[in-house]
């Protein structure tokens, strides 16, 4: 199983979260990290590039901080521009089909404020739906996210012990999402 991750996050260098996940994952031999803000400062994603890597993995990881209930900016770009169609659906369309699709995100906001009566309102499964459902119309199996909710309350020792979660969410078969 080759596992790509692709992180997101503008600003890795300021990060606590993402960058303790992406250093761990870097240790691991049989994951690739890709990370597109310092691919493509310019936003000017190379699809063809992009497609070859996905065609050569397994299963694909998206890692982001969740910015205004979605992923930062260039994701949104890089799936406009990525998941072409003839690519990824449509006529001939199948190049994703049977895959591993999944997400990774960190978020400020405590998991208790994203229930219906909570400071959100939404539930975390609510609102990371478009992710699901790109997944389920390119053909791929969407496999149940990884969350870290409340991060500002995240102790040194409880983000070591997550990021150990989250390298064997990463490398391991996980359950499809239902
Ligand atoms: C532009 C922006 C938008 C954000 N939007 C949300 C949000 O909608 N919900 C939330 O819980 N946290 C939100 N946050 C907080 C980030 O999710 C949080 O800072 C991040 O997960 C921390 O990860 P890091 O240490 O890797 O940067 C936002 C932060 C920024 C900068």
């Amino acid at each position: 199983m080759k596992t790509l991750v692709i992180v997101v996050h503008p600003n890795i260098e300021q990060s606590r979260i993402n960058k303790s996940w992406m250093q761990a994952l870097q240790e691991q031999s049989e994951v690739t990290v890709h990370q597109l803000y310092p691919a493509y400062p310019d936003f000017k994603i190379d699809a063809a590039k992009e497609q070859a890597l996905l065609e050569a993995h397994d299963r694909v990881i998206f890692q982001f901080p969740f910015y205004w209930y979605s992923s930062p900016a260039l994701l949104k770009e890089w799936f406009d521009r990525v998941l072409a169609h003839g690519w990824a659906y449509g006529p001939g369309g199948d190049k994703l089909h049977g895959k591993e699709w999944g997400i990774a995100i960190s978020t400020s906001g405590p998991q208790i404020s994203y229930q219906p009566d909570g400071h959100n309102h939404y539930t975390l499964d609510d609102l990371t739906k478009p992710f699901k459902a790109t997944s389920s119309h390119i053909g791929t199996t969407f496999i149940t996210p990884f969350i870290l909710n409340g991060v500002t309350r995240v102790s040194d020792e409880e983000l070591a012990q997550n990021t150990l979660d989250y390298v064997k969410f990463v490398t391991s078969m996980q359950p499809a999402s239902v």
